[in-house]
């Protein structure tokens, strides 16, 4: 059937306005995340002084972070659903609005949170803050790997390193990112640890080194093989379903594996729903003129 010149304008209208819509509500979105955010994180959320942040942007070693912090903190034990639960993701469960200000009080201290914050946005207030910063052109190679894997995207390298280089992704600038926390390591040194991926690569024992005399947590020499073997690249691919993304977000947004394929019987709304219950649904079929049910 040919398009008349009616419906063509009339689909001409229908994507302004859809497109104008679709912009409107990410524009509020986006205004009703931040308040949000601002809300729990900078007026509720009160930091205390064992409080450590590890904060990277995106693709830099931030998993890796997380599990050296769990293994020098705990004893490290592998009997974890994920490790988004001994290292939170501290913005991203207030932007889910799964946590609030209680939710973070009952946590037991010191408390471990990840988090991709520029250095304004974080929470301050004594406590310490683990940066680690990786090359930029391995970051935008591990980012487009990962917007091709978990986001959809179905362009090639240079399109996304368009994207990146201009700040156009999620997280917005790497340049801004890490220039922001370089500034604020230099300005409070006792309280930033400033690491690089690539010389946790090169030079892990140091590292360790460094990080357990920032943190102060402590280790016994014999452990130390231990944490060494367990924060190897070998160990955490092995053991990837408590480190990976998918995973991390089904725990964040509180799902519940295993739930969707029920009981699948009849008649338990009967048992399960006050009398009243039921019989407001019976009522209502009668409204609805409905025979069969
Ligand atoms: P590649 O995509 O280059 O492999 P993040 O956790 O910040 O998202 O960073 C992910 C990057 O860190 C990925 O880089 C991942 O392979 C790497 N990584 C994670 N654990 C690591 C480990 N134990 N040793 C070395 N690299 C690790």
């Amino acid at each position: 059937m040919k398009t008349t010149n009616k419906q063509k304008s009339l689909l001409k209208c229908i994507n302004v306005a859809t497109n104008a819509l679709f912009d409107a509500a990410d524009g509020l979105t986006t205004l009703a995340r931040y308040l949000h955010y601002y809300k729990v994180a900078h007026l509720e959320f009160k930091p205390r002084f064992d409080d450590i942040f590890i904060v990277t942007y995106p693709r830099s070693g931030t998993t890796w972070l997380q599990m050296i912090l769990y293994q020098l903190a705990t004893d490290g034990n592998m009997e974890i659903d994920h490790i988004a639960q001994k290292v939170p993701w501290f913005e991203r469960l207030i932007d889910y609005r799964i946590w609030d200000s209680k939710d973070f009080e009952q946590m037991n201290s010191p408390r471990l949170f990840k988090s991709h914050l520029p250095a304004n946005e974080v929470p301050k207030g004594g406590c310490k803050y683990i940066y680690v910063a990786r090359n930029g052109s391995d970051v935008a190679l591990s980012y487009f790997e990962f917007y091709r894997s978990h986001l959809g995207f179905k362009g090639d390298f240079n399109q996304f390193f368009k994207l990146f280089i201009s700040g156009r992704v999620q997280f917005g600038s790497w340049f801004d990112h890490v220039a922001s926390w370089e500034k604020m390591s230099k300005k409070l040194p006792s309280q930033v640890l400033f690491l690089t991926f690539e010389d946790l690569k090169n030079d892990f024992n140091n590292q360790l080194n460094k990080i357990i005399n920032f943190t102060g947590f402590k280790i016994l020499e014999s452990q130390r093989a231990d944490v060494i073997e367990r924060c190897s690249f070998r160990f955490m691919k092995q053991h990837e379903d408590k480190f990976d993304h998918i995973t991390a977000q089904i725990w964040e947004k509180g799902y519940q594996r295993s739930s969707f394929i029920r009981e699948g019987k009849a008649g338990l709304g009967k048992l399960k729903l006050t009398p009243e219950q039921h019989s407001i649904v019976q009522k209502m079929l009668k409204q609805f003129h409905i025979e069969n049910l």
